[in-house]
């Protein structure tokens, strides 16, 4: 057995210490930011800052120096950033800059926790950051847990909204100029999954079907770990109407919406000012779950993001809406074509993979519905990650029982599914292998898992068990992705 490293070889990772939630991001100035969640001086979670990272193309990431530090109103929690284009705020008499919004959280023995949100301001594109001399700007007295503000300008009644976890629920307040705050109303009462405290919202508009005259808000509200429950930390998604003071739900209230069916992204929220003529919406999560976030093997480092991914909103057969997700097209800059068939039998397929050994890789697939496959990803002796589809139960499944390194948690180790909504004829599916995560996009990104696994260095087998030896595929490719091959 050969140590494995885990550093992920297209994933953010931090060079040393610990990472949890990405924090502040937003596109400026031909940079991606991603801020994050940050112990700098351990490998569990502790003192929290905010590390830094950019990136041009979604693809390579450089690490820079922590931007926020601990002060005298706490560490520094999660929170968003935005670019102050119309200097709202008064910092920029120049030329715009950029706004970072945050929970100070502050823990006093013998007082009870305070959680205040505050602000920090940049002028040289994130490298150096003041902190607002009239933080905090929000306080609140009747929640404990009050915090991961989430900020963007509402163009319908030109003010800054800001969405933030107060509790079980979200609240939404208002401002000119992102230093005074309106409270406007508070959602998710009665409605959604409650097993464990609210963090991390967002909410944003999609356009359905891409479709500018059908637009939608989605808000997305990430759910603590409970012991109660075997899944621990997960991220919920609603759809609605945002007014600029309330959101609307359109589900049930029973209805609950799972983003992601595997078991490690988290706290996930999306970009801020990426540009109108781009478009999208960009998201990225933490690929990690409270359950176990603090004890997973570690070599100086621990916790990295799921890769990033766009989000679109689609009409599914039955006429539901559903958030799909896919990995960024920057992504396919990353790619070096290792395989690509047509028409391929089950057999044909397995003699193909059979003699690949690849250690971070990009595998599409596409088959006919009610067919049931398995891929068997990091493979060596009997160690594996299998992928599949289960046709008959119309099921998308990752089981990392037998992945690696699990002993760490007793709830590691599992089979995680997801729905395939109403199939069409075939159903394709994406997934993406890195040195301990796989990702697994099917139908579109209609129904997604992420799973961490530990494997060995030398799992870099690929397999495949078909049920039915006349299965064809329509097409298998794969890519190896490395970011230094990139074109
Ligand atoms: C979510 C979270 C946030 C909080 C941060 C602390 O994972 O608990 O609510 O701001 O992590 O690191």
């Amino acid at each position: 057995m050969t140590k494995q490293n885990y550093r992920g070889l297209y994933h953010f990772s931090p060079k040393e210490k610990w990472m949890n939630d990405p924090n502040g991001m937003v596109y400026f100035k031909g940079e991606y930011h991603l801020f994050f969640q940050h112990h700098p001086k351990g490998l569990t979670w502790g003192t929290m800052h905010w590390g830094h990272a950019v990136t041009k193309d979604l693809v390579t990431w450089e690490e820079l120096e922590i931007a926020l530090a601990p002060d005298e109103f706490g560490t520094i929690f999660s929170g968003s950033a935005v670019v102050d284009w119309h200097n709202t705020t008064g910092f920029f008499e120049e030329e715009p800059g950029l706004v970072a919004i945050f929970t100070h959280h502050l823990e006093v023995p013998g007082s009870p926790l305070v959680e205040t949100q505050s602000l920090a301001y940049s002028k040289d594109r994130g490298r150096t950051w003041t902190k607002h001399e009239g933080n905090p700007v929000l306080k609140h007295d009747s929640y404990l847990d009050f915090r991961d503000p989430k900020v963007f300008w509402h163009y319908e009644t030109e003010r800054w909204i800001m969405i933030l976890a107060c509790g079980q629920t979200v609240c939404l307040y208002h401002s000119p100029d992102l230093k005074s705050w309106t409270f406007g109303s508070e959602f998710g009462a009665g409605i959604g999954f409650h097993g464990g405290v609210w963090e991390c919202p967002d909410l944003f508009p999609l356009n359905v079907d891409g479709d500018a005259s059908r637009q939608k808000w989605i808000l997305l509200v990430s759910i603590g770990d409970d012991p109660a429950y075997a899944e621990g930390s997960r991220t919920q998604y609603f759809t609605g109407n945002f007014d600029g003071l309330t959101f609307t739900p359109d589900q049930e209230s029973n209805t609950v919406r799972w983003l992601d069916h595997g078991r490690d992204n988290y706290a996930g929220v999306s970009w801020s000012d990426i540009p109108r003529e781009d478009g999208r919406r960009l998201f990225i999560g933490w690929m990690s779950n409270w359950k176990y976030a603090n004890l997973t093997p570690a070599e100086g480092f621990r916790g990295a993001m799921t890769l990033p991914r766009e989000l679109k909103l689609q009409t599914g057969k039955d006429g539901g809406i559903t958030l799909v997700q896919k990995p960024v097209q920057e992504l396919e800059s990353a790619r070096v074509p290792v395989l690509a068939l047509a028409n391929v039998t089950g057999a044909e397929a397995v003699q193909a993979l059979g003699s690949l050994q690849l250690d971070s890789y990009e595998l599409n697939v596409v088959i006919p519905s009610g067919s049931s496959l398995a891929f068997k990803v990091r493979t060596a002796g009997l160690e594996e990650t299998v992928v599949g589809v289960n046709g008959v139960r119309g099921e998308l499944y990752v089981d990392r029982t037998k992945s690696g390194l699990h002993d760490f948690h007793e709830q590691f180790r599992g089979v995680h599914t997801a729905k395939l909504q109403s199939p069409g004829e075939s159903i394709d599916l994406h997934i993406y292998v890195d040195r301990s995560s796989v990702e697994v996009f099917a139908n579109g990104g209609q129904a997604v898992i992420t799973d961490l696994i530990y494997p060995d260095a030398e799992s870099k087998g690929i397999s495949l068990a078909a049920d039915d030896d006349g299965l064809v595929l329509a097409s298998l490719t794969v890519y190896a992705l490395s970011p230094s091959a990139k074109a």
